[in-house]
């Protein structure tokens, strides 16, 4: 008899056909109000694949009496209340590597975005406002002999790190340990945070969230902050304070800033989106149709070990 497991919310259409074949799938929201009601329907069910939008906390992991897994469809889990489904013998893992370049490649989209104001260049053209080449027109900042600051050099900000040499700029990185290895062969400078904030032209944050690092982006840090200076966020929200980081944008006190997450996400304020001085995505970091079913790859299998009594290959 094929295993019950549960997943949150529709995902990539070959990724649900595999998981079909191989397990006795529920996906929660097509079926039931919501994956807590999913839970409470299907007692027996021994996984749970999750997004990065429910709330894995207590009373959740309580639901599902007979989980053995809970996979995170994301490389972040600050979602997932992680100690108290380790204390129930619960397995957490994630989806981490797979995502590494397509989110590299997001946070560049952004830079280049913010540093030539990509968006509001296009929607100059749009409302007819093109009326010929200008010296000054739509002015943005060069990147070649800039530098950026690369805050948290795990794997995403090593590759977003390592693409910045192909456009000649200078890397500084903070991380909480130093990376000796990489200093030497990539060329890249250490900096204490607060210096790497001042020193930066670009600052892009690539940390995972954890609640001591809440709003490691205050007023103190962005006041640090160049004032022409592009801020990059794809990594969370909550590193952030979003209503000081608008007011600095309104002020002008920055360039810009490129945003692919929110402080209380999914809610994006009128106030970011009336500034041109930003640019906003929608937490599509991962979203290419090969990272996206890579991912889900990385879930199946882990599902499957686990199920058959294996330990899974990306515990957290
Ligand atoms: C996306 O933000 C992820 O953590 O995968
Ligand atoms: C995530 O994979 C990271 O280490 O940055």
């Amino acid at each position: 008899m094929k295993k019950k497991i549960i997943l949150s919310k529709r995902f990539i259409s070959e990724a649900v056909d595999i998981l079909k074949e191989n397990f006795d799938l529920i996906i929660a929201e097509d079926n039931y109000n919501s994956l807590v009601d999913a839970l409470k329907k299907n007692k027996d069910a021994e996984a749970l694949i999750s997004f990065l939008s429910d709330k894995v906390d207590k009373e959740l992991i309580d639901l599902g009496e007979n989980l053995k897994i809970i996979s995170n469809y994301a490389v972040g889990y600050n979602n997932i209340d992680v100690e108290y489904a380790k204390s129930k013998d619960i397995y957490i893992t994630n989806t981490p590597d797979i995502l590494t370049n397509a989110t590299a490649d997001i946070a560049w989209t952004l830079i280049m975005a913010c540093s030539r104001r990509i968006i509001e260049a296009d929607k100059f053209v749009r409302e007819g406002k093109f009326d010929g080449w200008g010296a000054e027109l739509l002015l943005g900042k060069e990147l070649y002999g800039s530098s950026i600051g690369i805050v948290g050099m795990g794997r995403i900000g090593l590759a977003t790190a390592l693409r910045a040499k192909g456009f000649g700029l200078k890397v500084y990185y903070y991380s909480r340990s130093r990376k000796p290895e990489i200093e030497k062969k990539e060329g890249f400078s250490y900096l204490p945070f607060k210096d790497l904030v001042k020193t930066s032209d670009i600052i892009s944050l690539h940390l995972p969230y954890a609640p001591d690092l809440h709003h490691l982006f205050n007023k103190e840090i962005f006041d640090r902050m160049k004032k022409d200076a592009i801020f990059i966020n794809t990594s969370r929200g909550q590193l952030m304070d979003e209503a000081y980081l608008t007011e600095k944008l309104k002020k002008k006190e920055l360039f810009s800033a490129g945003l692919d997450v929110y402080e209380f996400e999914p809610r994006v304020t009128e106030e970011l989106k009336q500034l041109d001085n930003v640019v906003l995505l929608p937490h599509i970091g991962s979203g290419t149709f090969e990272t996206r079913l890579g991912m889900a790859k990385k879930n199946i299998k882990d599902i499957e070990l686990t199920l058959s009594g294996k330990k899974p290959v990306n515990l957290v």
